[in-house]
């Protein structure tokens, strides 16, 4: 039976054959150390599960790295976005070389990512690239808005929630789409697999929000706090806004408004106040109704029934991450 750490296993056996060039080595090595560090590896394990609910999975594999190749890029400039300087317990790319590196390799990347997607079967390849330019776009737009929502106060829910679904969710929607479609499912389950993995990229985001918080770095691998630093319109900040009132209120306002700060001190204040508005159980209130309302666009999905509960079991074990 096709297990998911066999899927991962093969992406990451893959990935260490790729022929990345050795010189400028400023270039290069960036691009190899980000690689390296691991990773979940989930966009292109969820991709070559999606061909293997349809067939062979074989001829996705490149692709698939091209997928990781494509994260791992966004990684790099947005940590530089987001001035955040530890990344999967190491020094992120812009800290250990500086920021013109961080933004050239990532750069070289996004090529290299594209060489590997464009190796899809020759007859998906038309396809594969559409949803994969629709989902590229979409990731800037989403980080854009993630960036301008930094500046405002006023950010709704809804706001939140497409900002979210599209710097993160779409890229793991659009990573299942291009498996069924290599795999050579028919376009309804395409689109249903598209949707399931859009939805867990949205509670899988809530999640990444909960663990900036409440996680422990040493399994998260970030800097626990970053997003609060960064006044991130995440979901428990724009919950505690709504929920606070008075005094409580104007301290957490204050908190996003002062200049000077001593970063331990406002992580932890924020922290209180999001404890205080109990916004920790509303996340993961809506993060399970998420997760649960995507079971019901897998239950819309057809192919091999044993890959498909593979899907699910993996999913439900994303939900609980603590990396
Ligand atoms: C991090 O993605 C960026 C987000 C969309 C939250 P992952 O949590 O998949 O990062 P790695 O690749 O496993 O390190
Ligand atoms: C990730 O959002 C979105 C992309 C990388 C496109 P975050 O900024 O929350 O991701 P982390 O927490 O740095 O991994
Ligand atoms: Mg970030
Ligand atoms: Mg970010
Ligand atoms: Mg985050």
């Amino acid at each position: 039976m096709l297990k998911i750490s066999d899927l991962k296993n093969l992406i990451e056996t893959h990935l260490k054959t790729l022929e990345v060039p050795k010189q400028p080595k400023g270039l290069y090595s960036p691009i190899y150390y980000g690689l390296s560090m691991g990773g979940k590896r989930l966009r292109p394990s969820l991709c070559l599960a999606s061909a293997a609910l349809f067939g062979d999975y074989t001829p996705a594999l490149k692709p698939a790295c091209g997928l990781e190749v494509f994260h791992n890029f966004t990684l790099l400039h947005d940590d530089l976005m987001d001035h955040a300087d530890l990344r999967r317990n190491q020094p992120t790319v812009h800290k250990k070389w500086d920021a013109n590196t961080a933004i050239l390799s990532g750069d070289a990347m996004l090529i290299k990512a594209y060489e590997l997607i464009s190796r899809s079967p020759a007859g998906a390849l038309p396809q594969v690239l559409d949803v994969f330019n629709q989902t590229a776009i979409e990731v800037c737009e989403g980080q854009q808005y993630d960036m301008e929502f930094e500046k405002r106060d006023d950010v709704t829910v809804e706001e939140y929630l497409e900002m979210i679904r599209l710097k993160t969710a779409v890229l793991i929607g659009g990573s299942m789409k291009i498996g069924a479609i290599i795999g050579g499912a028919p376009p309804e389950d395409c689109n249903a697999l598209y949707n399931f993995g859009q939805d867990i990229g949205l509670a899988f985001q809530l999640q990444d929000d909960w663990l900036d918080v409440f996680g422990s770095q040493k399994e998260f691998g970030k800097r626990i706090g970053g997003d609060i630093l960064a006044n991130k319109k995440t979901f428990l900040l724009i919950s505690a806004i709504s929920r606070l009132e008075g005094v409580k209120k104007g301290e957490l306002l204050d908190w996003l408004q002062r200049k000077e700060y001593d970063a331990g001190e406002k992580i932890a204040a924020v922290t209180a106040l999001f404890e205080q508005a109990g916004v920790s159980d509303l996340l993961c209130q809506t993060r399970n109704r998420l997760f649960n309302d995507s079971l019901e666009q897998l239950s819309k999905v057809g192919g091999d029934k044993e890959v498909k509960q593979m899907i699910e079991d993996f999913s439900c074990n994303l939900m609980e991450r603590a990396r």
